[in-house]
């Protein structure tokens, strides 16, 4: 099959040529016009289908989502709204679309129910253009690495260790659910499962990656993880996927900076590369909120949203700082917050908003947070309370970006681990690193729904990851 791409003919129109373009019908109007889109964009392009030349059934077969084929000579548009069009010599209709069975309608249908039918909301403006946006941050996202002379490192999907130490595992068994073997003491004896051992999926590839700093200089990580934490909210996924950096020879300033650095080239490459994109995600923004209080309102549409993240520094406050704003802020006084503030207690989504959105109006990296509120790897500051932890915080998201510099020094780890309970012998390998030929080493994690989200304006995370998983969620 031959077929010129609706994205690619748009660019430099050969007028007065004959083309073929296949796709989706997304509007057809008088009997006459039909407007097609092939998702390689988000441009549509518009064939003028006369009746006197097109037969009755194939007319007929064009409607809302139909699968077409339409060839003619592409035209300079006579009509407003479009500056090139097809008059079609021939149609051909692919897959028919009974509008009376078909779930989508042409009209608004909620997110919701866009959700449930997952095998079609890629074909509406929103979830493509989300989908493009999703695929070109995935590319800038390894440029951005190899262009700095990291390596990509696979890091494994199955594993015996929990990374975070919080025990939010899904495990990953093949015993009989019904009748597993036991131990002497009753408790399922792992040791006759699959691996020997009592695996899960992974948390987060941060400790393997550590393996790969130590040899390798730079590395990073883009892979799913998946979490087991009962959150039902816009923010979490059950299965997500993260980047994760690792360097050797970096402490906490070098990788606020790089964190800074990384998030503000892809936002560029957005709107760099999917500016068409974004333009309709931002006029979908603004429409949405016509019927919304002022307050409710984003102080500044998405692309400009994005243009003054990347033009502008993030702010940098301790933990200890951040509290004592927070503290002092009207909407504390005035008992605004539901969840409590004091020293040593994590901040919730809506302290970090607050300071994001009201006091700093821009990017926030929070960092030396306490040490018992963060996970044992992290190296210990030399007031004994806080950790060299660092969270960058954007707007409506709250943490996009979880990292810090690790605790290289093995006695302070292994004391660190027993006193979270942490077994030595089962991160023997981890605390191997420190033993033979360690260094000072650092990274993050960033969530790529979290940025996706800031970067499409999407309200809830379900929404920018094709296949959702969340408590209850494992349609498709
Ligand atoms: O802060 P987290 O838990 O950090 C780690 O996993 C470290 N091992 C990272 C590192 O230092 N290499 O997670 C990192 C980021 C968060 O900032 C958040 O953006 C995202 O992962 N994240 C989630 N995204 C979606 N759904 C969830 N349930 C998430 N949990 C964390
Ligand atoms: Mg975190």
């Amino acid at each position: 099959m031959e077929r010129q791409e609706i994205k690619t003919l748009l660019q430099d129109p050969p007028i007065g040529s004959q083309v073929t373009v296949m796709g989706w019908v997304r509007a057809w109007r008088g009997n006459r016009f039909m407007v097609l889109n092939d998702g390689s964009g988000p441009e549509t392009l518009q064939v003028v289908v006369d009746g006197n030349r097109i037969d009755e059934a194939t007319l007929r077969g064009i409607g809302f989502h139909a699968c077409v084929s339409a060839t003619g000579v592409l035209t300079e548009s006579q009509g407003s709204g479009q500056s090139v069009e097809v008059i079609a010599d021939s149609v051909t209709i692919f897959g028919e679309n009974e509008l009376s069975r078909y779930p989508l309608q042409p009209k608004k249908q909620s997110m919701e129910f866009l959700r449930d039918n997952a095998q079609f909301r890629m074909r509406t403006n929103t979830f493509s253009s989300v989908f493009r946006v999703r695929h070109g941050l995935a590319y800038a996202v390894n440029k951005y690495f190899h262009d700095r002379g990291y390596y990509n490192l696979h890091t494994p999907i199955i594993t015996g260790n929990d990374a975070e130490g919080a025990g939010e595992m899904f495990r990953v068994s093949t015993l009989d659910p019904l009748n597993p073997p036991k131990t002497e003491d009753g408790q399922i004896d792992y040791r006759q499962d699959f691996f020997g051992k009592a695996t899960n999926l992974t948390v987060s590839g941060q400790l393997q990656a550590e393996i790969g700093a130590l040899a390798l200089g730079k590395v990073y990580t883009f892979g799913p993880t998946f979490r087991a934490e009962n959150s039902n909210t816009s923010r979490h996924l059950a299965e997500f996927w993260m980047i994760e950096p690792e360097i050797a020879f970096a402490d906490l300033e070098n990788d606020m900076e790089l964190a800074e650095d990384f998030v503000k080239y892809l936002i560029n490459y957005c709107l760099e590369h999917y500016a068409g994109d974004l333009e309709y995600l931002d006029a979908r923004i603004q429409e949405a909120e016509k019927n919304m209080k002022a307050t409710d309102r984003r102080p500044m549409g998405l692309i400009d949203t994005l243009k003054f993240v990347v033009g502008n520094d993030f702010a940098r406050v301790t933990y200890t700082e951040a509290l004592d704003i927070l503290m002092r802020s009207k909407a504390y006084k005035k008992g605004k917050f539901e969840f409590p503030l004091e020293w040593g207690t994590d901040l919730q989504a809506e302290h970090e908003r607050y300071l994001v959105e009201k006091h700093f109006q821009r990017p926030v990296i929070v960092r030396d947070y306490p040490k018992d509120i963060k996970a044992f790897y992290m190296r210990q500051n030399d007031d004994g309370k806080t950790v060299a932890a660092m969270d960058v915080l954007f707007p409506y998201i709250g943490e996009v970006i979880g990292g810090s510099q690790r605790e290289e020094r093995e006695d302070k780890l292994r004391q660190r681990m027993h006193e979270m309970n942490i077994h030595a012998e089962e991160l023997d390998w981890y605390l191997q690193l420190r033993t033979f030929g360690g260094c000072p080493h650092a990274g993050f994690g960033l969530g790529f729904e979290r940025i996706v989200q800031f970067i499409t304006g999407m309200g809830n995370i379900r929404d920018v990851i094709p296949f959702p998983r969340a408590p209850r969620l494992a349609q498709f």
